[in-house]
């Protein structure tokens, strides 16, 4: 059940079954730059081109109204950093919201990890921000990344052509969703 708590520290935190979920903070700039600096991680994201520390630091420091940007941290339960994840909500009401998910340490990928965050992060936003719909783009060649989203009950609603060109070729997005009432009747032991 994802609700946020407060751990040991004091920090506020969303508890997951093998993850926790926790606010991004400035000390974390440098593993998020090396993640997205790394082209075997970045060339499952939206960016194009390496960062510098300088702006990971600036982004975390300047976090915008959690309301509207949630940022957070994906920790192993025995405290490892291992990724980040975000809800942002697209619309004026408030109850669309899209969601971004990187696990930045390879050795932890298809371990559950991703899956766990995703499903923790889900049942915050459908429970605790009163959220309708997620939605999240993906590149259709990300074919790990559309299995642990499917696995989450995530629906393909339709697939961009050439939507996104990075490093030379035109890439397919696959736009997937899922609703309350889906996530309601998939995941009852996390709905309740
Ligand atoms: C995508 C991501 C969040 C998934 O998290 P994860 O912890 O690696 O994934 P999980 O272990 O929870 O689930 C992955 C599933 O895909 C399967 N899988 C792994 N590689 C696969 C492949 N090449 N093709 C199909 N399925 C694959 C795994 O076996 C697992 O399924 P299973 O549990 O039925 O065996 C993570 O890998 C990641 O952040 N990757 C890099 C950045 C990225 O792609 N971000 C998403 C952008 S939209």
């Amino acid at each position: 059940m994802a609700r946020a708590l407060a751990d040991w520290s004091g920090r506020a935190v969303i508890r997951g079954e093998g993850v926790v979920l926790r606010a991004t903070e400035p000390g974390d700039a440098e593993s998020i730059a090396r993640w997205f600096n790394d082209p075997e991680v970045r060339r499952y994201m939206g960016a194009r081109f390496p960062g510098s520390l300088v702006d990971q630091r600036r982004r975390l420091e300047s976090r915008s109204d959690p309301e509207k940007r949630l940022g957070l941290c994906i920790d192993t339960l025995d405290g490892r950093t291992i990724g980040i994840c975000s809800l942002h909500r697209d619309d004026a009401e408030g109850h669309n919201a899209g969601l971004g998910i990187m696990i930045g340490e390879k050795d932890c990928w298809s371990k559950g990890y991703g899956t766990d965050a995703t499903l923790t992060l889900c049942c915050f936003g459908f429970r605790q921000m009163d959220l309708h719909r997620i939605r999240l783009d993906v590149y259709t060649f990300n074919e790990r990344a559309i299995r642990s989203y499917e696995k989450c009950g995530f629906r393909r609603d339709a697939v961009q052509r050439d939507a996104y060109y990075k490093h030379g070729e035109y890439l397919d997005v696959l736009i997937m969703a899922i609703l309350a009432d889906e996530f309601r009747e998939k995941w009852p032991e996390r709905s309740g």
